[in-house]
């Protein structure tokens, strides 16, 4: 493994560079506080085996066409949108990533913007930095409860599990969901049930996004969708910004349509300070914090240099996305 080189795009937390050096790896890492181009991140591949990159990298066939070489990808990130899988599986190329990290910590993030959203409280803090608190007014700032409400989960996987899991702590909130395959767990467990689209948006009080972004399920939280939803219900998405369709959003707030949103990921990102979501009052928004956390983030660095450790040594990696592309190696 002496001789095998390792890129690692970002500043990740140390155990991910460490890690690897103690497995005997040359490690590189671009020291810059911002993701390369996709040319320097081309030119830079070139003379490396290894791949160790996160969502701000474009891995698209361009890049993978210049650098059919690698050995391997390991994706520091639960998604994987930002690399074209069918592509490196073709070239042969096994992609790692990193689940279960941060489902504690992202599903913090959606419960927070669900309770915040409910409450305003993100319009209120400005509202106080602007000068306007003013005085006690009984019918002002009113906010909706939680308390045995029905949350909708479209996309009940790890982090959809662990939102749902507060939410029916929490309050009480019966769990609706919708998938692309039932999960038999989180019905036994949660009492959670499995709904058509259609009325998940129509029975739900509060929709959390927990999916991943693909062809399926890119803009499904459109205009559309929305019309079909409460007027008194919130949207809140934690997954990828182009599940929804921003200005749909924007339009079915102010229309009334819904009554709040709560948005730790956007489209696209960053969002532009101007954005007329961020002075409604009934909108959280966050900049992509998710997986924020120490633990999370120290956690989902480990696993990264891990799939790269593996893959040289055992000619495996503990999590793949393409695992047909092992068969050969
Ligand atoms: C963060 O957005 C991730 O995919 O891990």
């Amino acid at each position: 493994m002496y001789n095998k080189r390792v890129l690692i795009t970002r500043i990740f937390p140390d155990i991910g560079a460490e890690s690897l050096k103690a497995a005997g790896f040359s490690v590189t890492v671009w020291n810059n506080d911002r993701p390369m181009t996709q040319e320097e991140l081309i030119e830079k591949s070139k003379h490396h085996d290894a791949l160790f990159c996160t969502l701000t990298d474009k891995i698209d066939k361009k890049f993978l066409g210049e650098c059919s070489h690698l050995d391997v990808i390991s994706q520091f990130a639960v998604g994987y949108d930002n690399i074209d899988i069918p592509e490196a599986s073709r070239l042969g190329i096994p992609v790692g990533f990193t689940p279960n990290a941060m489902n504690d910590a992202t599903a913090d993030v959606a419960f927070g913007l669900m309770i915040a959203t409910s409450r305003k409280m993100f319009y209120l803090h400005k509202k106080i930095i602007d000068g306007g608190w003013g005085y006690f007014r009984p019918n002002a700032n009113l906010g909706i409860e939680l308390k045995n409400k029905t949350l909708g989960i479209y996309g009940l996987g790890r982090i959809g599990t662990e939102m749902a899991k507060r939410c029916k702590g929490a309050y009480n909130m019966k769990i609706l969901y919708h998938n692309r395959k039932p999960n038999e767990k989180a019905e036994k467990e949660l009492n959670a049930r499995y709904v058509d689209f259609n009325t998940l948006l129509n029975q739900s009080d509060v929709i959390s996004v927990h999916c991943s972004l693909n062809e399926n399920t890119k803009g499904v939280f459109n205009k559309e969708a929305f019309s079909r939803m409460k007027p008194t219900s919130i949207f809140i998405n934690t997954s990828r910004g182009g599940v929804h369709n921003e200005r749909d959003l924007s339009e079915a707030l102010n229309a009334g349509l819904i009554w709040g949103a709560g948005l730790d990921v956007t489209n696209p990102e960053p969002m532009q300070p101007d954005n007329p979501l961020l002075q409604m009052e009934n909108v959280s928004v966050l900049p992509h914090i998710g997986s924020g956390t120490i633990e999370a983030r120290n956690e989902m660095a480990r696993l990264a240099a891990e799939n790269i450790i593996e893959f040289y040594k055992n000619k495996h990696i503990p999590h793949i996305v393409n695992p047909d592309t092992l068969k050969n190696k």
